[in-house]
This record gives structure tokens, C-alpha cells and sequence, in this order.
């Protein structure tokens, strides 16, 4: 809800937070809360804080989110208010590609600001819906003038949390096969930078960050949040300065590069949407989850099916026999959904050549992949294909027919990672060209799903490039789920490396991490389910000992890492034992009972080495112990239980009261590493 409270003071009111706008003495407008619910008398009394865009000039000497430069070479904004609208209309996502799935009202906010002297406006949004504890913020950018404006930076928003005595920083760093590890540190009396340059949002870091008192723990205390909707480069700067305040500022935009805004113009930015919890990290991620599932991603409600992936199994060494075996195999244990993964196209019979050449390999598939997509299906599973759309080998025909299309400066050197170049996706032809061959690709074959990968940083890109390639990555997207409203998208960049909110907007999953090390994937899981949901979080189960890391564990412990996300298979099924396949066959039976509580449910962290379930009267607990050092002797305390409820579990039939599932728990009787459990209670009076 928002309501305009007096001239100059706005009052948004979420289920169990309040954010108030109010301009301050100078025309700025300032925040002045963003904490706990407060009445329309309580807002009115606070005083206006910390800028919600701060600029350059005048007596602003902190982390400018906008910067603005004008044909005289004058900079910064003196502020002026134009006035506000308001309207609430039917929600479609923050960053659309939505197929109409979403639930609930939305109501915006336009603060309409323009510059005192110059020709420039300043929109700065506010959406809030009902229902959800989420408020997304944007910033839109006018030229009104005739002459162009360059604008150094436009950040969506800058955040302020309430004054306190002290400050910590949650946020993840990782890199390639280590995504999303969780770190929380004191903040420093500093500007703290967290940014990816390289043209995705990275495996390095995430765009999220929250803040915290220092005293806020998995279930209590006050923590704020905010995450970008962007998959380019991204900057956050984490400000807390000498008088003790702290905030945020952050939106997209590659380091250094500038925007000419032409006469006319306008730039829009994604969305920063913030989230306030006064129910500790947990609480956090249950609004996060439930704001994703209800309004980011493009389709909620679809049943993530159990997929086949044959990357670990096959790498490039791909025949139409081999597939079909795998498939009869995956079709066997249960598997919904079969993948081939890289190597069925062009010349790509390893990482050096075929990349752009987006048809069967002629030599594996000499009839076209219909024998092997109607073999699938007559195992009663749909087909999908991995691609990467964005990146080409030099050794294609795509490339020695459209060499100009790579994204290159003159005069420099061409950066080739694992072998291949980007496309410049900023061009609109090449972005035309990847639509149609995907659009074929997808009607020609009946494909279900395709795994949209992105092996490489950007390089060599001009300043005009950075944001548009990234919008047209977007538009190729969304344009093929609205001609194929049932095709499913996996978002994957070598693992993990785009992951955010701009991305989980138009696809169903994410592709976590390329290590499937389900020991090391516990850190992993953990990172990423701060705050994105477990329908989006791709997980397989391999072979062992893993092909990457070499670790060891048992096939029931791989399984239930991967059954607390989106449940794959990507081991090697031709060298399982029949044991091992029948074992797995029970297994994604028992994953198939539990995915709409692991999905739809909320998440409570009961240990870094234990999640659970909970929706309506189901509850899912998995727990495992990964190494010895885990010293899992402490029961393990279930949470959000009804104290007065009976639940029965689902294994035993034993009747086991809420109040003592949550004070004394589950016993841990584990001796040894590699040992995982699952266990379901139903709710029974
Ligand atoms: C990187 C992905 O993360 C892997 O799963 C696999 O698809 C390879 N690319 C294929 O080249």
C-alpha cells in the first residue's frame, strides 16, 4: 500500500514493513525509514535522513549513485519536484518475460524530479504488492532538452538503513565450481565495493547484500536486504561513514563507461529490490523465496520436471546410440525431462571448434536429432538442449561468414576464453539471428528445454554495448517464451556466473554450480538459497567419485543434496550397477512426494548441514554429514512446527508432538561422514 501523506511524504506499507519518502529542506528526496511497520502518525513525525538517489554536488561528499554531466560541463542535480503518480495495476514481474503467472496487486509510486536549471527529469520508483514484503526500486532518466547529457552513472537506488551502534556485512564471494559462499564480516568505516566488470554477474560474487546490527541471528534480529535484477556488470557500495550511518547504493552499468543520453532519451534501470525482516537471516530468506515464487519468476506454478543432463556423463564424446542408452537408462529411474548437453552441433567435437553452428552434427546425427527426440518421448520423457547463443568458436562457419559480429575494438586484442568469442549481442541483427536459430531449433525438434549457457566474461566491448547486450540477451529470451509458452529455460553460466533476479525473471532454473561434489555443493546450496528459492536451484547427482573434485560419498547422500533443489541426474548411468539404478529409481520416486513441499514450502536452516520443509501440514527435513568434522551430536530442533500439533513421520507412523520436534528434536545417532537423511512428518491433528 502507498499512501501520499502530506505534500512531500509518502508512506509505503508492506505485510510486516514500512518505508517512508519524504523531500528534504533542499528538495531531495530523502529516506527517512525503512524498518517496522508505522502508522501514518508515527511516519509523519520522522525527519528526512540519507539521500534515495545522492548526486554530485554542493555538500555531498559520500558515494554518488547519480552522475550527471551537462553540454556546459556543469555536473550533479539540484533538485526539483515535479509531482507523483500513483496506480495500481495487475502485477507482471519485475523485469518482465513474465507469462501472466504472477499473484497479487501491485501498487507503484512515481516521485517525478527534475533538475532546478537543466533539462533533465528524474523518476524515481517505488512498487509495492499486496501480500509481499518486497519494494522494488528503479530510477528512469529524461533528456528534455536538446542538447546531449552524459550521464558517468545512474545507480537504481541507494538504500539507508536505521542508525546503530554497529554494522555487519552478509554478502558471497566464490568463483568457478565455488559459487555463493556465504561471508559475513564487520563493516567497515569505508566504502566496501561489490561489483562484477565482467559483463555477467559472476561466479565471484552476487548482487545481493545485506546488512545487520552485528546482532541478528538465523531466527531474530533486524536485517535489511537488497538485490539487483541485472545480469551484466553490477556495483554495490556499502557505505558507512565517520558519523556512523550506514546504506547502500547499486545498479548496473560497467565501471567507467558513460551514457550519452540524446535529446529526447531516456534511460530506465532495472530494479533494486529491497527486503526488511525483523525475524534474523531466516526471516529474510523466507520473503525473499516467496517474493521470487510469486512475482519474479515467469511461471511459479510448473512442476520443475527431474531432468537427465549428459554433460558429466558423455563430455563431447557424443553419439545418437550413447544418447538413446542414457535415455532408456534416465527413463528407467524416473527422469522427466533428458538433455543432451554440448557437443550435438556443428563441429563442436570439443571445446575448439562448432560454437555458432546451432545445427546436428552431421557425422553423430546423421538423420537429425527426430530419431533420438521421438526416442525420448516414446520413453514418455520431454527433450531439451543445451546451448550457448551468446559465444562463438573462430573455428565455425558462423564465424567465417559473419566475422564482423564479434564483439571486438579496433586496434586491440581479441580476448578468446576456452577457445571462443562473443557475439555482440548489442547488435539487434545478431540478436535476430540467435532468436530464429533458437525459435527453429525449438519448433523444428519439439524441444522442451533448453539450458541457455554463457562460458566466457565480455571483453573488448565499446561503452554503447555493456547494457544493451544484456537487454538484448533478455529480449531474445522473453521473445522465445512468449512464441513457446511451454518451453522451459535453465539459466547457466559456467555454473553458476548469472544468477540473479534478471535472469530467474525469464527462466525456470538456474544451473548452481559446475561442481557436483554433493559435500562441497552443501556450502554451495546454502549460498545460493540465501535468496533465491529451491524450484530454481539446479542440482544433479553424479557419479562417484566426483569428476571434478574427486570426492567420494554415497549415492543416497548425493541424492538428498540434490532433492533439497530442482533434483537432476548427471552421473554416468551406463556405469551404475542395476543396485544403483534401483536405488535411484526409489529415490526420485520419494523425491517426486516431496518436491511440491521442497518447492512451494519455506526454507528453515536448521544447521549449516540440515533444511527443512514446511508447507501446510508436510514437513521435509534433510540432513547430512558431510565429514566427520561436522559434529552432528546436537538434535536437530525442527522449526515453525504448530507447539500444539501431532505430526506423524511418514516413515515409522510414529506420532511425534510439534512442541517436542522443536525443543528436543531429532536425535542425531550419525557415527560416520557421508551419512544423510530424509525425513517427512504430516501434520495429523
Ligand atoms: C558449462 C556448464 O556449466 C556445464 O554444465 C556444461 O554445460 C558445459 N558448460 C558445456 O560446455
Amino acid at each position: 500500500m502507498i499512501t501520499y501523506e502530506e505534500p512531500g511524504s509518502w508512506l509505503l506499507t508492506t505485510p510486516s514493513s514500512a518505508y517512508v519518502v519524504r523531500l528534504g529542506p533542499d528538495g531531495a528526496p530523502r529516506c527517512a525509514h525503512w524498518g517496522p511497520r508505522l502508522t501514518p502518525g508515527q511516519a509523519r513525525a520522522l525527519p528526512a535522513g540519507r539521500e534515495e538517489l545522492p548526486g554530485e554536488g554542493g555538500e555531498r561528499f559520500g558515494v554518488a549513485g547519480l552522475q550527471v554531466r551537462y553540454g556546459d560541463a556543469v555536473r550533479g542535480v539540484e533538485w526539483r519536484h515535479l509531482g507523483h503518480d500513483t496506480d495500481t495495476d495487475t502485477d507482471t514481474g519485475t523485469a518482465g518475460g513474465g507469462d501472466g503467472d504472477g499473484e497479487g496487486a501491485a501498487a507503484h509510486l512515481v516521485i517525478r524530479m527534475a533538475d532546478r536549471h537543466y533539462p533533465l527529469e528524474i523518476d524515481l520508483h517505488y512498487r509495492v504488492r499486496s501480500g509481499s514484503d518486497a519494494i522494488d526500486r528503479w530510477t528512469t532518466l529524461r533528456n528534455t532538452g536538446d542538447e546531449p547529457i552524459t550521464i558517468p552513472r545512474c545507480d537504481s537506488a541507494a538504500w539507508t538503513v536505521p542508525q546503530r551502534e554497529d554494522y555487519r556485512l552478509t554478502h558471497v564471494t566464490g568463483g568457478w565450481g565455488a559459487e555463493f559462499q556465504v561471508r559475513r564480516t564487520a563493516l567497515a568505516t569505508a566504502e566496501t565495493v561489490l561489483t562484477s566488470r565482467r559483463g555477467h554477474s559472476g561466479h565471484h560474487a552476487n548482487p545481493w547484500v545485506m546488512l545487520d546490527a552485528g546482532d541478528a541471528t538465523e531466527d531474530h534480529g533486524e536485517v535489511w536486504s537488497a538485490a539487483l535484477a541485472w545480469s551484466g556488470s553490477w556495483r554495490i557500495t556499502v557505505e558507512r561513514d565517520h558519523d556512523g550511518r550506514a546504506g547502500w547504493s547499486g545498479g548496473f552499468g560497467h565501471e567507467g563507461v558513460t551514457w550519452r543520453l540524446g535529446p529526447g532519451e531516456a534511460l530506465e534501470t532495472p530494479a533494486f529490490t529491497g527486503v526488511y525482516s525483523a525475524q534474523g537471516f531466516g526471516g529474510i530468506s523466507h520473503r525473499w523465496h516467496d517474493h521470487v515464487r510469486r512475482h519474479v519468476l515467469p511461471a511459479p506454478r510448473r512442476v520443475r520436471p527431474v531432468v537427465f543432463n549428459s554433460w558429466e556423463a558423455t563430455q563431447f564424446d557424443i553419439s545418437q546410440a550413447q544418447q538413446m542408452e542414457l535415455a532408456e537408462l534416465a527413463a528407467g529411474i524416473g527422469v522427466e525431462l533428458f538433455v543432451m548437453d554440448d557437443g550435438w552441433f556443428g563441429g563442436r567435437t570439443g571445446e575448439t571448434a562448432g560454437l555458432g553452428d546451432w545445427w546436428p552434427n552431421p557425422e553423430r546425427f546423421p538423420d537429425g536429432l527426430t530419431p533420438l527426440v521421438e526416442h525420448v518421448k516414446r520413453l514418455g520423457m520431454q527433450f531439451g538442449l543445451w546451448v550457448e547463443p551468446e559465444s562463438v568458436n573462430p573455428d565455425s562457419e558462423l564465424y567465417r561468414t559473419r566475422p564482423e559480429w564479434v564483439l571486438r575494438q579496433p586496434n586491440r586484442h581479441s580476448t578468446e576464453v576456452r577457445n571462443q568469442l562473443l557475439l555482440d549481442f548489442s547488435r539487434d541483427d545478431v540478436a535476430d539471428w540467435a532468436y530464429d536459430r533458437l525459435d527453429e531449433l525449438v519448433t523444428g525438434d519439439d524441444v522442451a528445454f533448453l539450458k541457455w549457457d554463457m562460458n566466457r566474461p565480455v571483453t573488448e566491448a565499446g561503452d554503447e554495448v555493456w547494457v544493451p547486450y544484456i537487454r538484448n540477451v533478455y529480449a531474445v529470451i522473453d521473445r522465445l517464451r512468449a512464441a513457446h509458452p511451454h518451453l522451459m529455460i535453465e539459466g547457466c553460466a559456467s555454473g553458476g556466473g548469472r544468477a540473479d533476479l534478471g535472469m530467474i525473471a525469464r527462466t525456470d532454473q538456474i544451473w548452481t554450480s559446475d561442481n557436483t561434489d554433493a559435500a562441497q555443493r552443501i556450502a554451495i546450496q546454502h549460498g545460493y538459497g540465501q535468496m533465491y528459492p529451491a524450484c530454481t536451484m539446479g542440482a544433479w547427482v553424479t557419479d562417484s567419485p566426483n569428476a571434478i573434485t574427486g570426492g567420494r560419498t554415497p549415492l543416497a547422500f548425493r541424492f538428498h543434496v540434490a532433492m533439497a533443489g530442482a533434483l537432476g541426474i548427471g552421473g554416468d548411468l551406463r556405469r551404475w550397477s542395476p543396485e544403483d539404478l534401483e536405488e535411484a529409481r526409489h529415490l526420485v520416486a520419494r523425491y517426486k512426494e516431496i518436491r511440491p513441499v521442497v518447492h512451494g514450502g519455506r526454507l528453515d536452516r536448521l544447521a549449516d548441514w540440515a533444511v527443512q520443509y514446511t508447507l501446510d501440514a508436510d514437513v521435509v527435513v534433510l540432513s547430512w554429514r558431510p565429514t566427520t568434522l561436522v559434529r552432528a551430536t546436537a538434535p536437530l530442533r525442527l522449526k515453525g512446527l504448530d507447539p500444539d500439533g501431532r505430526y506423524r513421520d511418514e516413515d515409522t507412523g510414529e506420532i511425534r508432538h510439534g512442541a517436542l520436534l522443536m525443543s528436543h528434536g531429532l536425535p542425531r545417532p550419525w557415527p560416520f561422514e557421508g551419512v544423510s537423511e530424509l525425513k517427512r512428518f504430516t501434520r495429523v491433528g
